[in-house]
């Protein structure tokens, strides 16, 4: 889409021939129209030549953020809850499409129909022991004195786990401290049987789907999952130095995080393949046969506040819980049961078909329309959104005022810049998901890199990334460009160095950034300003517009930051003429995780050789392509010849195809969907390991085993690896074997 350059639509009457009027007013008319012209012309030579360098461009981007801006957008993103598939959210798709249409970008709305799941019915009741009375909880969030929203909490989806299976579970209580495979582990040492009883765990490290998913292969019937006020409540007593909201950052008693228990990623009716809209035909599965699917909890679950587990655990028998498992301060004394009390739980789900809504705008580059720098981030929340995900929402599109501002100035993009509103991230990263099963072969072929950010602002503690590693050097060269927020003579950069590591992984999943990276194989980076920690509110009632003027990002000067630091990396990426990509830094990474991964295996019958031996040579292909870059950028820098422009086209494709090198076609095993074999979620939470999900695996099984074959099935796994990473250093080198 053209934009008008230096206001010249504005003084379009003035184009049409003048001289034709004749006469003194149509010749002071044309005169004028020399004089202002020749104005115009002047001033946009000395604001910003056609031909300035991006880089004079990338400066003026840094210089145009705006607080104003984002706050004017959260504000009015987060007026009401928006949880995916409901008209709410249909409402927030459309005032990000005409936000993006409003700066003249091309915008459009691709919907798909999908499997999304709300509660139908919830009830838990408490009684002392079998037969006994029970008492019902309410499972309400109660409104703060003074919320501005509370007439909008009414629409607020009722607290519950998404997926959760239906069924009616009265059993007795066992306590299992976080969930974890070792707690249970713990509890069968002490002789305490899950089997068949309702289990109640805190959230601590593991996903609500890990904690589930423990719970049912321990043989619980049905699981509770609590916030203990220790890790995430504050308190209402005076002088308490830990406050609840809206007094301080904290945990409202009645406070619940809700989240999913689907555990792939996508429309569930539709794996491994993109859904379609609504009346249009597309392959399903039958939603009543996915009950049975290993991807499914297949146990009802629900998620509870600090106050109500603390009901529960007060009522409880059995040995005294270890010193680790117990609560707080003021906490009763944790006891692991079984029993005597009972809890008598109902849930049922309305699992559904719905429609959700991406949302795109593209800005087309003018010499590389056909290569993509991807920014995205979701639009749909559990309750208000307005840290997750909407403090990302607001800085994409102060971002996108910004490169509007650019666009008038004169600014186009040598890449196409595409940015994305996801939606029904919090279901199981389905909008981004299906849209990039869909469009698999174009971004395979054509992505340079896919840059998300979820939640933008946590609070403070600085700027924490987490990336592919041959985006680790522009990172830190864009962060020293910009200001810290929270400490303005250092920088973003002094901020981040302090983290060990600075700069983390896409291993997990979790957010949107999974699909490009795990299932294709494009380089990714997520980021956000501050600490998980600093933020308890997490997927609650209390997640509005208050929390984040409070205590979130009072005057928004994060969200700016953010904004600077994620857009720069964007214009970048778009805009030099060779990618900014450094390969060395990833066969570095690559070796410390071979490290690791053969530290511990001592006493393993297997050879790690064939991995280092891979990891050596991608060394060197990415030491020479990184000479190549450099000398080619000395030599030629000013020529344009058609054979150099196909050298950059050459080595470019070479930096951006390398990443897919380390994806392979069937994936890892038992879970197809995820083909990148370096980084993916592993399923083995207990190992702490950054990298080689299948390797750590396989190890796992090899090590509990110790069978011939498990051994080579390892072996088998260190060769696969290793033939990836091979496979990228052919690609770095460009040249045939
Ligand atoms: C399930 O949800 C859909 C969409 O909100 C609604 O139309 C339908 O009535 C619900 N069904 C039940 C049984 O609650
Ligand atoms: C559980 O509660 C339901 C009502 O919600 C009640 O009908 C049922 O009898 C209770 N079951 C037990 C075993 O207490
Ligand atoms: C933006 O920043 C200025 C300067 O710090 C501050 O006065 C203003 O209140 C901020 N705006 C918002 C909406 O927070
Ligand atoms: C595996 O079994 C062999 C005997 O077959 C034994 O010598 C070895 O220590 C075992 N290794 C592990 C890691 O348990």
């Amino acid at each position: 889409m053209a934009m008008s350059r230096g206001g010249g639509d504005k003084d379009e009457p003035l184009l049409h021939s003048p001289a034709a009027n004749g006469g003194r007013a149509g010749r002071r008319r044309f005169l004028t129209f020399v004089a202002v012209a020749a104005a115009l012309l002047a001033s946009y030579h000395l604001l910003l030549a056609p031909a300035a360098p991006a880089s004079r461009y990338h400066a003026l981007f840094l210089t145009l953020g705006s607080n104003a801006t984002a706050a004017a957008h959260l504000r009015a993103l987060t007026l009401r809850p928006h949880v995916a598939g409901t008209e709410a959210n249909a409402a927030a798709a459309e005032y990000v499409r005409a936000a993006l249409a409003s700066l003249a970008f091309p915008t459009r709305v691709v919907p798909y129909s999908v499997l999304l799941s709300y509660p139908a019915h919830r009830s838990l009741s408490l009684s002392a022991g079998p037969g006994l009375a029970s008492r019902p909880f309410p499972l309400v969030q109660e409104t703060y004195p003074g919320d501005p929203y509370a007439e909008a909490a009414a629409e607020v989806v009722p607290t519950y786990f998404a997926y959760s299976g239906s069924g009616s579970v009265a059993a007795e209580v066992v306590y299992a401290n976080y969930g974890h495979n070792e707690d249970y582990a713990y509890l069968a040492a002490r002789g305490v049987d899950v089997a068949g009883k309702v289990v109640l765990a805190r959230y601590g490290d593991l996903h609500c789907e890990d904690m589930v998913r423990n719970a049912r292969a321990a043989g619980a019937a049905a699981a509770i999952v609590y916030t203990d006020a220790k890790d995430f409540g504050g308190s209402s007593a005076k002088g308490a130095k830990r406050k609840s909201f809206p007094d301080g950052r904290w945990l409202p008693p009645t406070g619940v995080q809700v989240g999913t228990l689907y555990y792939g990623n996508g429309d569930p009716t539709t794996p491994l393949w993109p859904s379609c809209a609504a009346g249009d035909d597309c392959e399903r599965l039958i939603v009543e046969e996915l009950d049975g699917s290993e991807a499914m909890p297949g146990i009802p679950a629900l998620p509870v506040s600090a106050r109500d587990g603390e009901t529960i655990l007060k009522a409880m028998g059995g040995d005294v819980a270890p010193p680790k498992w117990q609560g707080g301060e003021g906490a009763p004394v944790y006891r692991l049961g079984p029993g005597p009390s009972v809890l008598n739980f109902t849930y049922i789900g309305n699992d559904t078909l719905a429609t959700i809504e991406n949302v795109f705008a593209v800005i087309e580059g003018k010499e590389e329309p056909d290569r993509y720098v991807i920014i995205g981030n979701h639009r749909d929340a559990w309750t208000f959104g307005a840290i997750d995900p909407n403090s990302g929402t607001a800085a994409m599109l102060e971002i996108a005022e910004r490169l509007s501002k650019l666009q008038k100035r004169g600014w186009r993009p040598r890449r196409t810049i595409i940015i994305c509103s996801w939606d029904a991230e919090e279901f199981a990263l389905i909008g981004s998901t299906e849209w990039a099963e869909e469009n698999i072969d174009m971004l395979a072929s054509r992505a340079i890199a896919y840059l998300n950010v979820d939640i933008s602002v946590f609070g403070p503690g600085g700027l924490m990334p987490r990336a592919t590693p041959q985006l680790d050097e522009l990172i830190k060269e864009a962060s020293k460009m910009v200001p810290d927020p929270d400490e303005p003579s250092q920088t973003l950069y002094d901020s981040m160095m302090p983290h060990h590591p600075p700069i983390t992984r896409v291993a997990g999943a979790g957010t949107d950034f999974a699909a490009f990276v795990q299932h294709i194989g494009v380089p990714s980076l997520d980021m956000s300003y501050g600490l998980f920690e600093e933020y308890p509110v997490y997927h609650s009632l209390y997640d509005d517009y208050v929390w984040v003027e409070r205590f979130g990002d009072p005057l928004f000067h994060r969200h700016v930051a953010v904004a600077s630091v994620w857009g720069l990396i964007a214009l970048k990426l778009a805009d030099d003429e060779i990618i900014p990509f450094n390969y060395i830094n990833y066969a570095s990474e690559l070796e410390e995780y071979a490290k690791d991964v053969e530290d511990k295996c001592t006493g393993c019958s297997v050879s790690f050789s064939p991995l280092h031996k891979s990891i050596r040579q991608l060394e060197s292909a990415a030491i020479r392509i990184h000479r190549e870059k450099k000398l080619l950028q000395a030599e030629n820098w000013n020529l344009n010849t058609k054979q150099y422009t196909l050298k950059v086209r050459e080595i470019n494709d070479r930096l951006m195809m390398a990443e897919r090198a380390f994806t392979n076609r069937e994936g890892l095993v038992g879970r197809p969907w995820y083909k990148h074999l370096i980084y993916a979620s592993s399923d083995q939470d207990d190992w702490g390991t950054k990298a080689f999900p299948g390797i750590v695996s396989a190890m796992d099984k090899a090590k509990k085993s110790n069978t011939t074959e498990s051994w080579r099935f390892l072996q088998h796994e260190i060769y696969r690896v290793a033939r990836a990473v091979s496979k990228a250093s052919v690609v770095l080198d460009g040249r045939l074997t």
